[in-house]
């Protein structure tokens, strides 16, 4: 097997290369004056199977362009099988239309995906896991909840409440209260739909010293800051924000420290100045048992 670090995911990639003890190729990437993306392939493909690494962090529609004509050109030149590695798989949030005439975006993209050639799809805690399922190609959905219980365990301060900031996470920070033994909860979490605005019902809840809000993803940092303010309120001394997905767009990390969050910690599915957590190894295990089930 080849994997190829995309542009996008270059030390994720190679950490992957390593953990499975296979070669890493080393593309040449450029960007035009005019932004538009170039990839050249320099290594020898033919026949052997490969796994691109290509997070979609913004600039999405670059990164996952860049995904697809890696994808193509790799097959071009004859790989036996493409396996995309997404770590943060964009446009998933949209995967319905919630007023008449939006894009289905995400079906938009895993079709993007398929049609450019890649044989299988492997992902890290996409927003609604059961989006696989529509597209055509074999598509797995790794969590890292574990990563995220495994570093809060070691902390001097470990939370005795995981919460989510809405419904829609609240599996995902039962999955990381598990391990801990810790109690988990959710707010009731609302988006205006033209303006964007976020509204986070008020909550009564027993909260303990240390708080851990968990998210897939932090955008704005608005749903944690919301969250924060309001266990603050309810007594709770210190307050961590973990995430699967740091995007941290529009000065995020500032708004939640404004609204009481000590530390903001994510994964490397999105490099960033918080990610200290990685997902190469469970990455590297399932592009292993992929590359298992291909064979067999
Ligand atoms: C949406 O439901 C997601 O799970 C996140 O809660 C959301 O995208 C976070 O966005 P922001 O950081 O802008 O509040």
């Amino acid at each position: 097997m080849v994997i190829i670090p995309g542009p996008a995911s270059r030390e994720l990639g190679e950490k992957i290369a390593s953990l499975i003890n296979q070669p890493s190729a080393h593309p040449v990437y450029k960007t035009f004056p005019d932004g538009e993306s170039y990839i050249r392939l320099t290594d020898d493909l033919s026949s052997k199977d490969v796994a691109i690494v290509q997070t979609t962090y913004p600039d999405q529609e670059k990164r996952l362009l860049e995904l697809v004509f890696l994808t193509r050109a790799a097959k071009d030149m004859g790989a036996r099988s493409v396996t995309a590695v997404v770590p943060y798989l964009a446009y998933a949030r949209q995967d319905k239309r919630f007023a008449a005439g939006e894009s289905v975006s995400i079906d938009a993209v895993l079709k993007i995906i398929e049609s450019a050639g890649a044989d299988r799809l492997l992902t890290v805690d996409i927003h609604k896991e059961e989006v696989l399922k529509r597209t055509s190609i074999p598509a797995r959905n790794i969590s890292a909840a574990n990563e995220l219980a495994k570093h809060l365990q070691f902390r001097d301060h470990k939370p005795e409440l995981i919460i989510a900031p809405d419904m829609g996470a609240y599996q995902l920070a039962q999955r990381v209260a598990e391990p801990l033994g810790a109690a988990c909860d959710f707010l009731d979490k609302r988006r205006d739909r033209e303006t964007g605005e976020i509204l986070t019902a008020e909550k009564e809840i027993s909260v303990e010293e240390t708080v851990a809000i968990v998210d897939d993803m932090i955008s704005t940092g608005s749903s944690i800051s919301n969250t924060a303010a309001i266990l603050k309120k309810n007594g709770a001394r210190r307050i961590y924000a973990y995430c699967i997905h740091p995007l941290l767009v529009a000065g995020a990390v500032g708004r939640m420290k404004d609204a009481g969050v000590e530390e903001v910690v994510g994964t490397d599915t999105v490099p960033s100045s918080v990610s200290l957590i990685t997902v190469a190894d469970i990455l590297a295990e399932a592009v292993k048992e992929s590359l298992r089930s291909s064979s067999s």
